[in-house]
């Protein structure tokens, strides 16, 4: 787990909240990190059937991990990598089942696409599952190719363009 320092800027990586009963924010904790796993065990392994070996990667070690909490409790995660110069991977969105469809994935990756333009990034891309294209089309992702099988469930890559600010390119 890595938590990036100031960007070249001098701007904070980490986009300020707005007040809310859910609250997202880095992981900072062994605590919150190990609750992020265990989401991510519920979620990709017990509820979609992904591969315990295959749930955590290289990446996890690099990556900056998003968590959204209620109430202390951790609902939501995400993590965000570099990929190439300007150029970051958002991924492992998880919310937990109750609470789902209320604004909370959504929340966690537009902080995650905060941290990768605070970054320096001027793009993310992901790789979406295809049942929740929705999800991403409406943050403004585009798909990209043809759909493809990841561990054993059919994705699609998608892109955004960043500009500084937050704003769509
Ligand atoms: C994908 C996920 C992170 C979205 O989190 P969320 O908190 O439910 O999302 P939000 O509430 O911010 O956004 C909801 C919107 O996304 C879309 N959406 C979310 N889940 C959807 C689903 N199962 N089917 C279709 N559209 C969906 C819809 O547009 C929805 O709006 P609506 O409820 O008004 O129709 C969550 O469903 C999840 O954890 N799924 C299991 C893990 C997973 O598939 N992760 C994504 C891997 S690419």
């Amino acid at each position: 787990m890595r938590t990036e320092g100031q960007s070249p800027t001098g701007e904070s990586p980490v986009p300020p909240q707005p007040k809310s009963d859910v609250r997202v924010k880095l992981v900072e904790s062994e605590e919150e990190w190990s609750a992020c796993k265990a989401l991510r065990v519920r979620v990709f392994v017990q509820e979609q059937g992904v591969p315990l070996e295959e749930e955590f990667d290289e990446h996890d070690a690099s990556a900056l991990h998003a968590v959204a909490l209620a109430d202390g409790r951790v609902v939501g995660t995400g993590r965000l990598y570099r990929l190439a110069p300007g150029l970051h991977q958002i991924g492992r969105m998880a919310v937990e089942p109750g609470l789902r469809r209320r604004g909370i994935g959504g929340r966690v990756l537009e902080f995650l696409e905060e941290c990768a333009r605070r970054q320096g990034a001027s793009q993310v891309i992901l790789h979406a599952q295809t049942y929740v294209l929705a999800f991403y089309l409406r943050h403004g992702y585009v798909a990209e190719g043809k759909p493809f099988m990841e561990v054993g469930i059919q994705h699609v890559r998608m892109a955004k363009p960043l500009v500084a600010g937050g704003r769509v390119a």
